[in-house]
């Protein structure tokens, strides 16, 4: 079983990649082949949206440069550790470039379908929950083909900081065992998406349609009986009631 961790900050000792090595130190101790690499020493040019060329990103502008190394380390691997720290509410340029060669031609070719993916996320005081939804998805949901969410691990560090180093806090170590052991497990019995994720697309997306579509609906009832009402002059007697 082999996992790939990509660390997207900038700060190859900070703490996205101590949260990053909390998940692996996991994976390795359940037996798993681990590679890490920070997104730092790679170099990868920007998406050129050239739509055309969906099938692969070969043809990006940017084929001179590391993608499809990292692309192909990826696809070797059956879990992915992707990693970013929380910029004012987004993350940072390094892992937004690399998501946007990868969301596009992915969700196309469903290149990662079956990978699990844990996403990590650290911030100083902010809810990095999103970004760390963002790593998870690679910019796109697993019902896109974009991979199976496995797990989060998020965290705002500057208390946790202030008390010592990152890499001994016991409480993260906690946390990052449960997403670790999550992920081999996921691996192992090839789960399919999570519930988590059908929840949200459930609870989330399809209830809010349907209650768009409900106010919509009574939205005309309503409509019809005030034409109704007007016909029959009733909206005058309740005008007159009214004054
Ligand atoms: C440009 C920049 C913007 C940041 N914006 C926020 C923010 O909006 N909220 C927050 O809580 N922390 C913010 N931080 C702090 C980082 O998210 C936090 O220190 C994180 O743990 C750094 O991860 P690293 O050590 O892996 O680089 C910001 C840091 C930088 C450098």
């Amino acid at each position: 079983m082999k996992i790939l961790a990509i660390n997207g900050s900038p700060n190859r000792n900070g703490s996205t990649a101590k949260l990053i090595d909390m998940v692996l130190d996991v994976c390795k101790e359940a037996g798993a082949e681990c590679e890490s690499l920070h997104l730092e020493d790679y170099v990868i040019g920007e998406c050129s949206a050239c739509i055309k060329y969906l099938k692969d990103c070969e043809y990006c502008q940017g084929q001179e440069d590391d993608f499809m190394q990292l692309k192909a380390k990826m696809l070797d691997a059956d879990g992915i550790v992707i990693g970013s720290p929380y910029y004012s509410g987004k993350p940072t340029i390094q892992i937004k470039t690399f998501i946007n060669r990868i969301a596009y031609t992915s969700v196309n070719n469903r290149f990662f379908e079956n990978k699990y993916i844990v996403g990590v996320s650290t911030s100083a005081v902010s809810n990095s929950k999103k970004i760390a939804r963002f790593c998870a998805t690679l910019g796109h949901s697993s019902f896109m083909g974009n991979g199976i969410v496995s797990g989060l691990l998020y965290e705002s560090t500057v208390d946790k900081v202030v008390m010592g180093d990152l890499a001994d806090n016991e409480e993260l170590k906690a946390k990052a065992k449960v997403v670790g052991l999550d992920l081999i497990e996921d691996i192992k019995i090839k789960r399919k998406a999570k519930f988590y994720t059908l929840k949200r697309i459930v609870f989330t997306k399809w209830i809010k349609v349907l209650c768009i579509k409900v106010i919509r609906f009574f939205d005309k009832i309503a409509l019809k009986i005030r034409k109704f009402a007007e016909n029959q002059g009733w909206i005058k007697k309740i005008n007159k009631i009214e004054d």
